[in-house]
């Protein structure tokens, strides 16, 4: 178990939990996050935000109940964390994007801070939260509130594309990358079950055969992705 040190509302249903401890994690990877003794049952997967030397954030969305009862945590109340689990965003070289949208910005920041100065998209719908924290680890920040972010992409700019939001966005991403040397890697925020690799809930089919989220994921390189069998666009 951990201590919560800070459970802030940081917009409307986006909390920023910060937990004491010393974690060592990639970039990309993610906690399974347990508040309670019996119900809901699965623990729930959320992504690393932030790491310093004695404290881990998340920064998450209420989405149903388990998020629900995240938010009423207070400082001093405790957390379970496992992890950390999945493969995480490769030690990319040259030029490189962020790119998130909604919620998907939460495992960008550590992201940032492992990079040297990428240039960083951040998209939002009704109200933009946490971009000043982006600010410092970013060559530029690029923020849009309400329009399409990927409008402001210039994709050949770039070695590399990190993105994490929306599976339309990470696919239309994926589009534009085609015919170009860009490589665009997409993490996956499926529904999971097991979240060790055992169940299969959180599939995503690529040109390998099924992968799992969980376990093979939650990072994939796009252009391995079956996305007609996740999105038909
Ligand atoms: C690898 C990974 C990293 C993640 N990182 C973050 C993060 O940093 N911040 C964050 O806010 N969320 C993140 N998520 C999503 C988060 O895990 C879910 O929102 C959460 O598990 C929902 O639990 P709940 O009990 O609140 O909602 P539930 O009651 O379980 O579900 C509420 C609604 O959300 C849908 N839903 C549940 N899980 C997901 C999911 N994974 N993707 C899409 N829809 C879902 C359900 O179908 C239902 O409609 C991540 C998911 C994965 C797989
Ligand atoms: S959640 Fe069971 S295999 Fe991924």
């Amino acid at each position: 178990m951990y201590t919560i040190l800070s459970n802030e509302r940081i917009s409307e249903g986006i909390y920023l939990m910060t937990v004491e401890g010393q974690f060592q994690a990639r970039m990309g990877q993610f906690y399974m996050l347990r508040a309670w003794n019996q119900t809901p049952v699965l623990s729930r997967p959320i992504s690393i935000c932030n790491m310093e030397k004695d404290c881990i954030q998340f920064l998450y969305k209420i989405a149903g109940e388990g998020t629900r009862l995240f938010a009423l945590l207070r400082a001093g109340d405790s957390i379970q964390l496992e992890g950390p689990f999945g493969n995480g965003f490769p030690d990319v070289q040259g030029r490189t994007a962020l790119v998130g949208g909604g919620i998907g910005i939460a495992p960008l920041l550590y992201t940032a801070k492992q990079l040297d100065n990428p240039d960083i998209y951040l998209g939002f719908r009704g109200q933009s939260y946490m971009t000043e924290a982006y600010e410092p680890y970013a060559n530029e920040l690029i923020v849009r509130v309400n329009g399409n972010l990927l409008n402001d992409l210039d994709m050949k700019k770039y070695d590399n594309v990190l993105v994490c939001g929306p599976l339309g966005m990470m696919k239309a991403t994926a589009l534009m990358a085609e015919g170009l040397d860009t490589k665009v890697y997409v993490s996956f925020e499926k529904r999971m079950a097991c979240g060790i690799g055992a169940c299969y809930v959180c599939s995503v089919m690529n040109k390998h055969g099924n992968r799992k989220v969980c376990a093979d994921g939650p990072v994939f390189l796009a252009e391995e992705v079956e996305w007609h069998a996740e999105l038909s666009l």
